[in-house]
């Protein structure tokens, strides 16, 4: 039995990471577990966020997994610390890696990050650009509407073009060169992204750079047999199963859902 990596998202967005990891490592078991019922983790609290993140972790811990990815922006941007309390397997969020990359794209050091509410609050993209290149200027902002865009599947539509300059005006304003895509949802909408900034400026997924992280602490385990996926979720397995499909461009199965909780409510 081989064990495997475990990844988890406040719901189906992190599924741009699993991509770019099965992609990576074929040969990888992975476990997925988004978090339906309490999605979105964007407009809450802190505390909040890092409380379902414990519990989501240690949910796929249960699972003997070896190391686990955060793939969502808004729990690695404030729930990290508290996570690598809870095991000392590798823990892996995205704004380390997407920052690594947005340093290395920048010529003019001028980085825009895009992300939820609580992403940008957090100041963790504008913390780890700054710390890996003190010289950088870096421009945030938060683009709370780009998630349900993606959700309704309307990436395509005029609207979604609309949506981005009116968000991103200030982005052109500014001059950038990197902007990165601080959020799950967003490479979905990279190529609309793309149009309006035009090409000289470069996006950052940072399920690729997640990608590039992994490739350091897994090189070597390649045994020929093909990687299994499980999927578990907290709600909603057909609008997830939906939404899935659309973004890995194959039906899923071994779709499971889970109860993380007993019960919290007091009469
Ligand atoms: N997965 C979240 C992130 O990457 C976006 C959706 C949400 O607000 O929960 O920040």
């Amino acid at each position: 039995m081989k064990q495997a990596i475990g990844i988890f998202d406040s719901g189906v967005g992190g599924l741009t990471v699993f991509k770019a990891i099965r992609q990576a490592f074929p040969y990888q078991d992975l476990i997925y577990f988004g978090d339906t019922a309490r999605v979105p983790y964007g407009p809450k609290s802190p505390n909040t966020i890092i409380e379902y993140s414990v519990q989501n972790a240690r949910f796929l811990l249960q699972q003997g997994i070896k190391t686990l990815i955060v793939a969502c922006n808004t729990s690695s941007s404030v729930a990290i610390p508290h996570l690598k309390k809870l095991s000392n397997i590798p823990i892996i969020g995205v704004i380390d890696p997407g920052s690594e990359i947005a340093v290395s794209y920048s010529k003019n050091k001028r980085i825009g990050v895009i992300g939820t509410e609580g992403t940008i609050r957090s100041k963790a993209y504008s913390t780890a650009i700054q710390r890996l290149e003190p010289n950088a200027k870096v421009f945030s902002l938060a683009c709370p509407l780009f998630v349900p865009i993606v959700e309704e599947g309307w990436q395509d539509h005029p609207i979604a073009l609309r949506i981005v300059q009116e968000y991103l005006k200030p982005m052109k304003d500014n001059d950038i060169d990197t902007l990165v895509l601080g959020c799950t949802h967003y490479p979905l909408l990279s190529h609309v992204i793309q149009k309006y900034l035009g090409e000289k400026v470069k996006l950052v997924d940072s399920a690729d750079a997640i990608g590039e992280h992994l490739q350091e602490l897994l090189s070597v385990e390649q045994d020929g047999q093909p990687g299994k996926d499980s999927f578990f979720v907290s709600d909603n397995e057909d609008k997830f199963a939906s939404i899935a499909s659309r973004i890995l461009g194959t039906e899923l199965n071994a779709l499971k859902r889970v109860q993380l909780f007993e019960s919290w409510f007091v009469d």
